[in-house]
């Protein structure tokens, strides 16, 4: 093979490090679950839905294992940890993926309402991190990386999804605050805010998907508010991911990474 050709296979980068990614039983957490274990870490497909938790891990191979993990729920979270210690004893990286959408504004919004949100979206990307984080101590030292999915709508307002926005807007400075916290023990904390992705989430209230209404084909598509004129897949975001849990993303914290095809690069 020349020198300048891709190597056809990932490279294993990730070898010999465990993975606990909540929320990958579909999705965008899926991906980068599908991602990390490609590259040739341990990973804990963690999701409140635990049978697909289950066959999600199944298909990622045999260093994979699923766990059904509620992330609003404390006991639930620490059965979590407890079963990555008596697996694996650490954990090299986290990433706090999972969470609910919101289709509410503030003309709709009710107490109750933003507070289901927030415990799920807000609060439990900060329980999973708390109990995940003595694990990660053990972690080895190199690798250990905690990554939040945020969202543009974490950096930037949208219209009728006012808890989600709020939750997200937390996420980001999390990262950052955390971020300065951690710095002394070498642990890294980015956030990756993806735009507009095709998953399950991006479903309209009447069941159609957004990247196929008119006003995304019209307003992002053909007149570009999105430069790179189309949605992401859940692939789209795990590559970034990857980065920012890899060696490469050493000299790298606090940081939040807009995935998004350039849509917030515009006016
Ligand atoms: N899809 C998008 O356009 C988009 C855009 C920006 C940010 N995001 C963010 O990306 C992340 C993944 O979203 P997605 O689009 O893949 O959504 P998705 O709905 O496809 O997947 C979310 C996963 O989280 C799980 N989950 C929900 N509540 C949970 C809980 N309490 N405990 C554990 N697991 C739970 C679900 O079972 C599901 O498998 C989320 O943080 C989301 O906010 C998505």
């Amino acid at each position: 093979m020349p020198e300048t050709e891709a190597p056809s296979r990932p490279a294993r980068r990730l070898a010999g490090r465990v993975a606990v990614v909540t929320g990958a039983a579909g999705g965008i957490g899926r991906a980068i679950a599908a991602r990390l274990a490609a590259e040739g870490a341990a990973v804990v497909v963690a999701d409140i839905d635990g049978a697909r938790a289950q066959a999600t891990a199944a298909a990622l191979g045999p260093a994979a294992i699923g766990a059904r993990t509620d992330i609003a729920d404390e006991a639930s979270v620490a059965a979590l940890a407890a079963v990555v210690e008596a697996r694996f004893g650490r954990c090299e990286i986290l990433v706090n993926n999972a969470a609910v959408t919101d289709a509410c504004g503030f003309g709709d919004l009710t107490f109750a309402h933003y507070r289901r949100v927030t415990a799920i979206n807000q609060d439990g990307a900060i329980r999973v991190t708390l109990a995940m984080l003595p694990l990660i101590r053990k972690g080895e030292a190199a690798g250990r990386r905690i990554l939040n999915i945020a969202s543009i709508q974490g950096v930037r307002g949208a219209r009728d999804s006012l808890a989600y926005g709020t939750a997200k807007g937390a996420i980001v400075n999390f990262t950052r605050a955390l971020a300065c916290d951690l710095a002394d023990e070498g642990i890294l904390v980015n956030a990756l805010a993806p735009g507009f992705i095709d998953t399950p989430m991006a479903a309209l209230p009447d069941g159609s998907h957004e990247h196929d209404a008119a006003w995304f084909r019209t307003i992002y598509v053909a007149h570009g508010r999105i430069p790179l004129r189309r949605g992401g897949s859940p692939e789209d975001i795990a590559g970034p991911a990857f980065f920012l849990c890899s060696d490469d993303a050493r000299y790298v914290t606090g940081q939040v990474l807009l995935a998004d095809g350039g849509l917030s690069a515009t006016f």
